[in-house]
């Protein structure tokens, strides 16, 4: 791994210390087809006396040779979004609130937020289907707003409700994708076998979309976005609504485009999800990043293990006066769960005073337990409440909301 030390923006700056040479292979360009124009560019073979970095996402890759040693350098970020305003209803809703996020190549950003986070609004300014009230945003160094045409030659989208039409087949849906993309008919056909084959769809690939399950439309949906190879792909929530087996499926599927290479931005409100597919992770809410981090990293930002209570509903009330004492830290009470937690700093200690406690109040836990830390707690320490709610009704989402102001 290499960290620029500085990005030379022209040819000047980079012939005063010493370039080899700056090439700008075609956005569609293989890893080894760069690798040989650029040891072509060198005049020599490339033998791992360098460092590469292959920024396949970006126009130009840049050579620098310093002391004999030549590293490519350049922008590694492909995806970049600086402080993302965006209003609805004459500014009434603030749906993005400065929203600042990057993505660096090659790896998975997985956005975690809960309903209304302003997920969705983010993916689609992104993939240049809305223009934010103010901030900025890059994909692939491309200015989205200044040049959403070419941004959107290197993207794909799979929206968070599916595109594809439903009275038409598998097979059809993406040849009429691919014709769009300007496949030439031979092509457009040979790339929806390909596909449907990618995505184990070939029995279903005559059936119209109407008689496919949840978990087959949304393949097919994350196959259509894929017809030309995005180098980014975006991910609108790949996996509401798929049962256990049709989730699991569908990771499988993203791990396997992460591996060839393609940058990720995925969002979702499952934080098992993020955990196993995002390299990093941005938790939003009200719209704005509020944590970004590893999935470690924010583990550890919110502290060691937790004790956790389950008691009669009836009991709820002394058992967080119990665990506030042996915790001295911020108590949190879900009804619901009959669940009570606290961070607590001195381990097995910990639970053995609340042992102890209770037994004296003659209260019989129905389960108590010291637990390191999960994503849900990152997320309820950060947001205050839990990430995996049900749908609200809309007019519920406001007042919710609201309230919380
Ligand atoms: N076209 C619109 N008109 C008015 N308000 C909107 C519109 N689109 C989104 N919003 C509001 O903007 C906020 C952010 O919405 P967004 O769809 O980006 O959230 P989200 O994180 O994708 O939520 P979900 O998890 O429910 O998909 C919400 O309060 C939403 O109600
Ligand atoms: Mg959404």
């Amino acid at each position: 791994m290499i960290n620029p030390i500085k990005v030379f923006e022209t040819p000047n700056d980079l012939a005063k210390i010493g370039i080899a040479g700056i090439m700008s292979p075609k956005p569609t360009a293989t890893r080894k087809e760069i690798e040989v124009k650029t040891a072509t560019s060198l005049g020599r073979p490339l033998k791992g006396e360098f460092n590469l970095i292959l920024n396949q996402a970006f126009p130009e890759v840049r050579i620098w040779q310093q002391r004999g040693k030549i590293t490519t350098i350049g922008q590694v970020k492909a995806v970049i979004a600086e402080n993302l305003i965006k209003t609805y209803d004459k500014g009434k809703i603030r749906a993005l609130d400065g929203l600042s996020l990057d993505v660096e190549e090659g790896t998975v950003l997985g956005v975690l937020g809960p309903n209304g986070a302003g997920k969705t609004t983010t993916v689609r300014i992104l993939a240049t289907l809305l223009t934010p009230d103010s901030g900025r945003a890059s994909v692939a160094g491309i200015d989205v707003i200044k040049n959403p045409g070419k941004v959107r030659e290197v993207i794909g989208l799979s929206g968070q409700y599916a595109a594809v039409d439903e009275t038409l087949t598998g097979w059809d849906n993406l040849t009429m994708f691919s014709r769009l993309y300007h496949l030439s008919p031979a092509a457009s056909k040979k790339r929806a076998d390909e596909l449907l084959e990618q995505f184990s769809l070939t029995d279903a690939a005559k059936r119209p979309i109407k008689t496919y399950s949840g978990g087959m439309r949304r393949r097919l949906d994350l196959a259509a976005s894929l017809i030309v190879k995005p180098k980014i792909l975006f991910l609108d929530e790949p996996t509401t609504g798929l049962d256990p087996r049709g989730r699991i499926e569908m990771w499988e599927v993203i791990q396997g485009l992460v591996k060839d290479g393609t940058t990720l931005l995925l969002t979702t409100q499952y934080l098992e999800e993020a955990d196993q597919l995002a390299d990093e992770i941005a938790v939003i809410d009200h719209g704005k990043v509020i944590a970004r981090g590893t999935s470690d990293q924010l583990k550890k930002e919110v502290g060691g293990e937790r004790l956790e209570i389950v008691a009669e509903a009836k009991d709820l009330k002394q058992v967080a006066e119990i665990v506030g004492k042996v915790s001295g830290g911020k108590v949190l009470v879900e009804e619901g769960s009959r669940q009570v937690s606290a961070p607590v700093t001195t381990g097995s200690r910990a639970l053995i005073e609340a042992v102890r406690s209770l037994d004296d109040l003659g209260i019989h836990p129905l389960d108590i337990a010291l637990k390191r830390p999960s994503l849900d707690d990152v997320f309820i320490a950060l947001t205050g409440h839990v990430a995996e709610e049900n749908k609200p009704e809309e007019g519920e989402v406001k007042s919710r909301r609201g309230r919380r102001k």
